[in-house]
């Protein structure tokens, strides 16, 4: 039996050959921690699986770039400014870079790493810079910490798809009241990248896809990239392959753009997608970065809108991220849906903190300041704001 069926947050199944002393494959390539994990909950005790801690530097510029600009209010108006990186791997490295890249949206941010294996904690200590940025031991039961915001990527992947909504659970569960969970995943070096959004009622709002768009054939290159809830689900009849081949055909349609250059052709995609009546949540402002929010769940599937037409390029509206879109509300597709900016929280239900983050959690980078945002976006992906769209580099 594989030693890791215990709880109801385990990893995969793992009966495959042995990877390296103390470590073995699990089913998916992955390699995991042969040790018999400790998953009872208890003070001592740090929820979770370690695995091998793969990681780069900058491999999570996308989401760190997301969470400064269209999700910046949420940190901006926290009581608490605490953010928990969950899984930071075998460096620190996308620790410290997420500390430098949030300070500008808030100065007296702290970020707290968390890792399962203490010689990883112990490892990343010199690169500690407290109080603003320091490392503990700590699983899902995030070392008792309410953070504002959690990122956790690349971490659930390693499990099995059933203990993906136990550990949303817990994790949402810690978030201070208009907190966010941002859990996903990417390659190896950041280049494809899918994160979910979910707040403390423990359900998705949002599903971001990121994507460097000169190495892309098309947008379901994505797919291998989905969070772990969506990866099997990539067939007909599930609501990401229907969004998956609404958004290829959208590229399709949108291939005389391409002649202007990667960003161009996603931008019109992307603004045929919502067309379409998919939910998209942000605007040019974000998708000219190779980035896409759509509503998750989408509802109960695409509907034209009758929103007449949109230019095929609205060109840099730096107000438009996060704004309601022009066409939500007359569509079937939001009913019974939270808006993202719906205004004021509803109570949410029993023992569980309000549903909703508070309006506006999708925020228009221009409160970042398009300075700042430029600069961010620069200083990771030099040359990607430059000219036509052509050019991008790095990432
Ligand atoms: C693939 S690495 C990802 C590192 C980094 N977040 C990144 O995306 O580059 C996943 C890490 O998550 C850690 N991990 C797995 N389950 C965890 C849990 N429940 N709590 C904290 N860390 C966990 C593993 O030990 C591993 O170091």
């Amino acid at each position: 039996m594989c030693p890791y069926r215990v709880g109801a947050i385990r990893p995969t199944l793992c009966e495959q050959g042995i990877h390296g002393r103390g470590f073995e494959r699990d089913v998916s390539g992955v390699t995991v921690s042969r040790r018999r994990p400790r998953l009872a909950a208890g003070r001592a005790r740090a929820l979770g699986l370690p695995t091998r801690g793969t990681t780069a530097p900058n491999r999570l510029r996308r989401v760190d770039r997301w969470l400064a600009s269209a999700g910046w209010s949420v940190l901006r108006r926290a009581t608490d400014p605490l953010v928990v990186d969950l899984g930071f791997g075998s460096s620190p490295v996308t620790t410290v870079e997420m500390y430098d890249r949030l300070r500008p949206v808030r100065a007296d941010v702290r970020v707290v790493g968390l890792e399962l294996a203490p010689e990883r904690v112990a490892a990343a200590e010199p690169a500690a810079r407290p109080p603003g940025l320091t490392f503990a031991r700590g699983g899902f039961e995030l070392a008792g910490l309410r953070p504002v915001v959690i990122r956790a990527m690349n971490v659930l992947r390693q499990y099995e798809e059933g203990a993906v909504e136990s550990a949303w659970a817990a994790l949402v569960g810690r978030l201070q009241t208009g907190g966010i969970l941002v859990e996903g995943t990417c390659d190896e070096i950041g280049r494809r990248a899918c994160w979910f959004t979910l707040g403390p009622d423990r359900r998705p709002r949002s599903l971001t896809f990121s994507a460097h768009l000169g190495s892309l054939t098309r947008p379901s290159d994505l797919a291998p990239r989905l969070p772990k809830s969506l990866i099997a689900r990539n067939v007909p009849g599930e609501d990401v392959h229907a969004l998956l081949t609404s958004f290829d055909a959208a590229w399709e349609r949108s291939a005389p753009r391409g002649a202007f250059g990667p960003r161009q052709r996603w931008i019109a995609a992307a603004g045929l997608l919502r067309r379409d009546g998919w939910l998209v949540l942000d605007g040019p402002h974000r998708w000219r970065l190779g980035e896409l929010t759509v509503a998750w769940p989408p509802g109960p599937g695409p509907m034209p809108l009758d929103a007449g037409p949109m230019p095929l390029d609205a060109g840099r509206t730096p107000l438009d991220a996060g704004r309601t879109p022009l066409d939500a509300g007359r569509t079937p597709l939001d009913a019974g849906r939270t808006p993202l900016d719906a205004g004021p929280t509803p109570p949410g239900p029993e023992g569980l903190p309000p549903s909703g983050v508070g309006s506006s959690w999708l925020e228009s980078a221009e409160c970042l300041g398009e300075d700042t945002e430029h600069r961010l976006v620069e200083q990771d992906e030099p040359g990607l704001l430059d000219g036509g769209g052509s050019r991008e580099h790095g990432g």
